[in-house]
C-alpha cells in the first residue's frame, strides 16, 4: 500500500533521509535503511576535501535549528568507499529490496559536477545535486540555485555525463522558485528536491552578546519551516513535469500527506531524526498506514497533487 515509484526506482515508501543528518557513513545510513526509509540521501560531498567551518556549526532555536556546516567533504576518492557499502549484500551486490541510495554532490563548476557524477555512478541509484546550500563557500551551493543560467548549465552538463537519474535541489532563497525549476527541468534533471534549508539565519549568545554559529549565519531547517517548503511544491508541482521530492519539517505522517497533496513523489526527512530518532521512519510509515487504510485512497500515487485538484 506504501510502494510507490521514483524516477524508475520501486520504493517501499515514501520516505527518504534528507542529504546531511546522518549521512556521511554506511553505517548511519543503513541503520536508516534498516528503520524503515525506502531511500538515503548522502551528505553532500565534492571532488575534493574541504574541512567545512569551525564549531560550532549548528544551534537549536524555536522551531528548528541553524547549521552552518560549510558542506565539510572528505572528498569523492574517500567517500566512494562509504557508497560502496551502502544497501549492499555481502558480495557487495546491491539489494534488490526496494530501498535506494542517492548521493548528493556538490561543486562550483559544470566540469567538477560532472567529474564527480561520473565516479560515483556505478555505486548509487541516483545523484541529487545540491545548488542550494545558503552557507556555502563561495560560488558554491545557493549562488548556483539563484541563478537560472547556471543551474541550466550545471543540470545538462551532469545530464550528459552520466546514465542514472539526477535530481536537483532547490534553494527557496530566491524571488521565484518556479523559473530555476524550469531551468534544471530543461537542463534535463530527472526530479527536483525542494527545499535546502531556508535562510540564511542567525542566533546570539546574550550572555557573551556574540553570534553562536562560527559562521555568523546559517540555514534554518525544522517544523518552523513547513508551510515554506509546503508552498514552493505546490506552486512549483504547477510549473513542471518531473517529480518533486518535498522535504523541509517533516515530523509526523500528517505533514508526509500534506506534502504529497501539495505535488511531492516522495519526502525526505532530516532535523526531525535529531529529535525523535531514525524510529520515526516506521512510526511514520504505520501511521500512514492505517491513514490509507481509513481512507478512500489505496496507492501513494492516487494522493499526489490532490490539493491542486479541489
Ligand atoms: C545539520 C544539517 C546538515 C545539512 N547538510 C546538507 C547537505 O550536506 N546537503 C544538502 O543538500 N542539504 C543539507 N541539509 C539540508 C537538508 O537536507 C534539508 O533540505 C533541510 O534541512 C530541510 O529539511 P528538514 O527540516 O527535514 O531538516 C542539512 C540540514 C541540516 C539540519
Amino acid at each position: 500500500m506504501l510502494k510507490t515509484k521514483l524516477c524508475g526506482h520501486r520504493l517501499n515508501n515514501p520516505l527518504l533521509l534528507a542529504a546531511g543528518v546522518m549521512g556521511s557513513n554506511a553505517s548511519s545510513m543503513n541503520w536508516i535503511l534498516e528503520s524503515g526509509a525506502a531511500g538515503v540521501v548522502t551528505k553532500s560531498f565534492s571532488k575534493e576535501a574541504n574541512k567545512g567551518y569551525n564549531n560550532p556549526t549548528t544551534v537549536e532555536v524555536t522551531g528548528g535549528i541553524i547549521n552552518a556546516i560549510g558542506l565539510s567533504s572528505p572528498g569523492v576518492e574517500s567517500f566512494k568507499e562509504e557508497l560502496k557499502k551502502i544497501n549492499k549484500d555481502v558480495n557487495g551486490n546491491t539489494k534488490n529490496n526496494g530501498k535506494i541510495a542517492i548521493a548528493s554532490i556538490y561543486g562550483s563548476n559544470p566540469e567538477e559536477f560532472s567529474f564527480v557524477s561520473s565516479e560515483i555512478e556505478d555505486l548509487v541509484d541516483m545523484i541529487e545535486l545540491n545548488i542550494s546550500c545558503p552557507h556555502a563557500m563561495k560560488g558554491c551551493g545557493a549562488a548556483i540555485g539563484q541563478d537560472p543560467n547556471l543551474t541550466y548549465k550545471i543540470v545538462s552538463k551532469v545530464k550528459n555525463s552520466v546514465k542514472i537519474p539526477i535530481i536537483a535541489k532547490l534553494t527557496p532563497n530566491v524571488t521565484d522558485i518556479g523559473e530555476i525549476a524550469i531551468s534544471a527541468e530543461n537542463g534535463g534533471a530527472d526530479a527536483l528536491t525542494l527545499i535546502n534549508s531556508l535562510g540564511p539565519g542567525m542566533k546570539i549568545d546574550i550572555t557573551t552578546g556574540r553570534p553562536i554559529l562560527h559562521n555568523k549565519f546559517g540555514g534554518m531547517s525544522g517544523p518552523a519551516i513547513k508551510p515554506i517548503a509546503l508552498k514552493h511544491v505546490y506552486n512549483v508541482y504547477e510549473s513542471v513535469n518531473i517529480p518533486i521530492i518535498g522535504v523541509g519539517g517533516i515530523r509526523n505522517y500528517a505533514d508526509v500527506i500534506e506534502f504529497l497533496y501539495a505535488g511531492s513523489s516522495a519526502v525526505q526527512i532530516g532535523t526531525s531524526i535529531l529529535y525523535d530518532g531514525p524510529s520515526i521512519f516506521n512510526k511514520i510509515n504505520n501511521d500512514l498506514g492505517d491513514f490509507i487504510k481509513s481512507s478512500d485512497f489505496s496507492s501513494i500515487k492516487e494522493m499526489i497533487g490532490i490539493a491542486h485538484r479541489n
